[in-house]
C-alpha cells in the first residue's frame, strides 16, 4: 500500500486500473494439515505480485480463498459451512469473489461449481501458479477451474509469505503428495503421486527464515521419510535414473543432517513419518545432531495386524515394535505420537483390544485419534462394507482417548522435578501473565513470564503437570541464544 501512495505522490505513471488491481484485498483461510497451512502462505505469496495485500477482514475481501481438506467428511462438512458465511457476506459485498484450493477442490473438481453457487474458483493444489490467469478469468466473468496434477510442481521457486507467523516458528515443505496408498486415505487422490523438493531451495529458505530470526523448522511432507532428491521427477521414477543421479540422490537421512549440519541454533522438526520408510540411518542423525528435536509424530493407525494388512500399511505390528525399540535404544528420552482410527471396515473387538495393547507398549506422549470415515474413491469405499457402527467407532475412539490421556500422564510426570529447555512462542492462551512454549519432546510447558520473551530459548523448571501441559518456573536463559 505505501509503495503506490509513494508512487503517485512522484507522479509515476501508474494508471486508474492499475491502482486498482494493486490495491486488492485477499482473504485466505486454512483447513486440514500444515501443508495446507504452508501452501496458502505459497498462493499469498503468488497473489502478492500480482497486487493482492492479505487482509484479516472478511468484509473488505475482494477475493476470498478457502483452502479445503477432505480427509475426513467433517473437515468438509466445515468447509461447507464457511461457504454459507461467504454467502451471507456476499449480500454486503456483492463484488466479492471467492475461490477453493486444496483437497476438496482437486476431489470434487468442477462439480463444485453445481453444488456450491457461491463459488467462482477451482484450484488444485499442484495449479496455484496459474491463479493469476485464473483469476482473469473470474475477473472477466467467468468461472475458472483448474485442478490438474503435476509430476515435478515442488513450489521450489516461491518464497512463501508466512501469514499468521509467531516469528518463531515456520513450516518448509520437502515433498508433495503421497506414493503409500493406505486404503482408508484421499491424499493420493487429491495431492497425487510423490515428489521432492531441490536441496538446495529447501537451504535457501531456511537461511531466509534464519535471517528473519524465525528459531524453529518443521520439514514438511505427507512422508517426510521418503524424501529423495536426484534432480526432480517423482518418486517411483528413481528406477529410471541414471547411474549419476543415483550416486548423488539425496535421501531424507542426508538431507536432515546437511539441514542440522548448516544451522546449528535452528530447532528442527519434522512430519509425518510413516513406520515402513524410516530408517536407521534418520533415528542414528537425530541422535547426532543436538538441534534435532527428539520427538517423532509415528501414525500406527491400529495395532491388528490384520487391520493394518486391510489398510494396507505396508508393516506388521511387530515391525513397528522393532522400530519404536530401535528409537528408544538409540534416542532413550525420544517422544513418540501417534494417529489411530477406530472403527475401520471389519474391525472386531479382539482387533481394538490389538490396538489398546499396542498403546499400552508404547505409551504415546500424544495422540491424533478419529472414528474411520469412508471417503469417495478410496480403495477402503471401493472393497469395503463400512460396517462398524457409528456407536461402536465412538465407543472405541473415547476408549482410545481416554487411555491415551493416562499415557500422556504418565509421561509427563516424568519431566517434574526436572529442569528442561523450552522455547518461548506465545502467550499462554489462559493467562496473559505466562508464557506458552515447547521442549525438544514436542511437550506444551506454560510458566511465568518473568523478564523473558517471545523466541528465547529458557530453562524452566517443571513442578506439576497435567495430560496434556507441563507447569513450572523459568530459572535462567539457556545456552542456545
Ligand atoms: N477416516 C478417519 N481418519 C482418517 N485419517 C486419514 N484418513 C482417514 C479416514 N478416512 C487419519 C489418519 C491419518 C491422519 C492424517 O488422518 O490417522 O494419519
Ligand atoms: Fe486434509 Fe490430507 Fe489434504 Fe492435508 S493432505 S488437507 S490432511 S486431505
Amino acid at each position: 500500500m505505501e509503495k503506490i501512495i509513494d508512487e503517485s505522490i512522484q507522479g509515476q505513471s501508474l494508471n486508474l486500473d492499475q491502482k486498482k488491481e494493486n490495491q486488492r484485498k485477499l482473504f485466505i483461510e486454512s483447513y486440514g494439515c500444515q501443508m495446507n497451512f504452508s501452501d496458502s502462505e505459497i498462493v499469498a505469496s503468488i497473489l502478492a505480485k500480482e497486487g493482492f495485500n492479505t487482509t484479516q477482514n472478511l468484509e473488505d475481501a475482494d477475493l476470498v480463498l478457502v483452502n479445503t481438506c477432505s480427509i475426513r467428511d467433517k473437515a468438509e462438512q466445515t468447509v461447507r459451512k464457511r461457504l454459507q458465511k461467504y454467502n451471507a457476506v456476499k449480500k454486503i459485498n456483492p463484488g466479492m469473489k471467492v475461490g477453493v484450493l486444496g483437497c476438496m477442490a482437486e476431489r470434487l473438481k468442477s462439480k463444485f461449481l453445481e453444488e456450491e453457487k457461491i463459488v467462482d474458483l477451482v484450484v488444485g493444489p499442484d495449479a496455484y501458479k496459474d491463479l493469476p490467469n485464473l483469476i482473469e478469468e473470474v475477473d472477466a466473468g467467468r468461472n475458472a477451474v483448474n485442478v490438474i496434477l503435476s509430476k515435478e510442481e515442488t513450489y521450489g521457486d516461491i518464497s512463501p509469505v508466512r501469514l499468521q507467523s509467531n516469528g518463531v516458528s515456520a513450516f518448509v515443505s520437502i515433498t508433495r503428495g503421497c506414493d503409500n496408498m493406505c486404503t482408508f486415505c484421499v491424499v493420493p487422490f487429491t495431492r497425487g503421486r510423490e515428489r521432492s523438493r531441490d536441496p538446495q531451495s529447501i537451504l535457501q529458505e531456511i537461511e531466509e527464515l534464519v535471517n528473519q530470526n524465525f528459531k524453529e523448522i518443521t520439514l514438511l511432507g505427507q512422508n517426510v521419510d521418503s524424501y529423495l532428491w536426484y534432480g526432480g521427477g517423482l518418486k517411483k521414477d528413481f528406477v529410471k535414473a541414471s547411474d549419476f543421479q543415483k550416486a548423488t540422490a539425496v535421501n531424507f537421512a542426508k538431507l536432515l543432517d546437511m539441514v542440522a549440519e548448516k544451522f546449528p541454533k535452528i530447532r528442527l522438526r519434522f512430519t509425518t513419518s510413516n513406520p515402513q520408510d524410516m530408517t536407521l540411518d534418520v533415528i542414528n542423525i537425530m541422535a547426532k545432531h543436538k538441534n534435532i528435536c527428539k520427538y517423532i509424530h509415528l501414525p500406527i493407525q491400529s495395532g491388528s495386524d490384520r487391520i493394518l494388512k486391510e489398510m494396507n500399511r505396508l508393516h506388521t505390528r511387530q515391525e513397528y515394535f522393532e522400530l519404536i525399540n530401535n528409537i528408544k535404544k538409540i534416542i532413550p528420552e525420544c517422544a513418540i505420537s501417534q494417529d489411530i482410527i477406530t472403527g475401520f471396515p471389519t474391525e472386531t473387538e479382539e482387533d481394538h483390544q490389538d490396538t489398546l495393547s499396542l498403546m499400552e507398549y508404547v505409551k504415546y506422549e500424544y495422540g491424533f485419534m478419529f472414528a474411520y470415515s469412508e471417503r469417495p474413491g478410496t480403495l477402503a469405499e471401493r472393497k469395503l462394507e463400512d460396517d462398524v457402527p457409528y456407536d461402536t467407532k465412538k465407543r472405541r475412539l473415547a476408549e482410545i482417548i481416554a487411555l491415551q490421556r493416562s499415557h500422556s500422564t504418565y509421561r509427563h510426570e516424568g519431566y517434574v522435578g526436572k529442569t528442561i529447555e523450552i522455547l518461548i512462542e506465545k502467550e499462554s492462551k489462559k493467562s496473559d501473565m505466562h508464557w506458552s512454549g515447547r521442549n525438544t519432546q514436542n511437550i506444551v510447558a506454560v510458566f511465568p513470564k518473568g523478564d523473558y520473551k517471545v523466541g528465547d530459548f529458557v530453562m524452566v523448571r517443571i513442578d506439576e503437570c497435567t495430560s496434556a501441559t507441563l507447569l513450572g518456573e523459568a530459572v535462567e536463559y539457556s545456552d542456545n541464544n
